[in-house]
């Protein structure tokens, strides 16, 4: 008998919207009711990831006075996000998903729609840069004001900012997320609103409930 293919779901929001803390609900919500369910992050563990994780620390430098937050530059970054997460996607999710394993990832393509078509300017190479990643079962997305992420990032990095954790940018974000949110829907995948303002407990819920419909 020819098993059944995992289920593959993406928690996505704002720097602070609650996206790692609510992943790891979720996995425990399916474990509990008998799922099989490995979680995973972008960036990945990889040897892409690792080094998108020096840019975004800043352990990595570009050339002083380069474009880009970080002083690395935006375009060669938004490759290195999507180089990592079709690295990801062969090595640590697509065999899990034809084993019957379902992945939950925290972060994946929206991401990029969102951060790199803002920082890179051009929403259309984003999206085509990103044209073969997998495409999820469901994006599940969770909406928090600006101001209500960085007030929790904030409180939970004891005053150590990555370099898009600024207030000013998250609102850009939010509208850059709303753009992205469009886009996956036009090309037919599923992309679920969820309020993340509310507590932990409630968020939980309100995913599980979006997500019976899945199993
Ligand atoms: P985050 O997911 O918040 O991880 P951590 O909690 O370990 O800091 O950090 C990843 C940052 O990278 C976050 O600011 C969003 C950004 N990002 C992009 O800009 N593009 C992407 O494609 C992804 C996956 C993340």
């Amino acid at each position: 008998m020819r098993r059944r293919r995992g289920r593959f779901l993406v928690l996505e929001g704002l720097d602070g919207a609650g996206t790692t803390t609510q992943a790891q609900r979720l996995v425990a919500w399916m474990r509990e009711h008998g799922r099989k369910v490995h979680l995973t992050a972008e960036p990945s563990g990889g040897p892409v990831g690792v080094m998108v994780r020096q840019v975004l620390t800043r352990r990595i430098a570009g050339v002083p006075g380069a474009r880009g937050a970080a002083g690395f530059d935006a375009a060669a970054l938004a490759l290195l996000f999507a180089a990592d997460r079709l690295d990801h996607v062969a090595v640590e999710i697509a065999p899990r998903l034809a084993a019957g394993v379902d992945v939950v990832s925290d972060r994946f393509t929206l991401s990029s729609l969102a951060y790199q078509s803002l920082t890179c300017g051009d929403a259309p190479w984003v999206e085509a840069i990103n044209g073969r990643a997998l495409a999820p079962d469901a994006t599940l997305f969770l909406e928090v004001s600006p101001a209500t992420a960085v007030r929790r990032r904030f409180a939970a990095s004891a005053g150590k900012r990555e370099i898009f954790e600024v207030p000013a940018f998250q609102r850009k974000v939010a509208r850059s997320y709303r753009n992205g949110i469009a886009r996956l829907r036009a090309l037919g995948q599923r992309v679920e609103l969820v309020d993340g303002e509310l507590a932990a407990e409630a968020v939980t819920a309100a995913l599980a409930e979006r997500m019976v419909t899945l199993f």
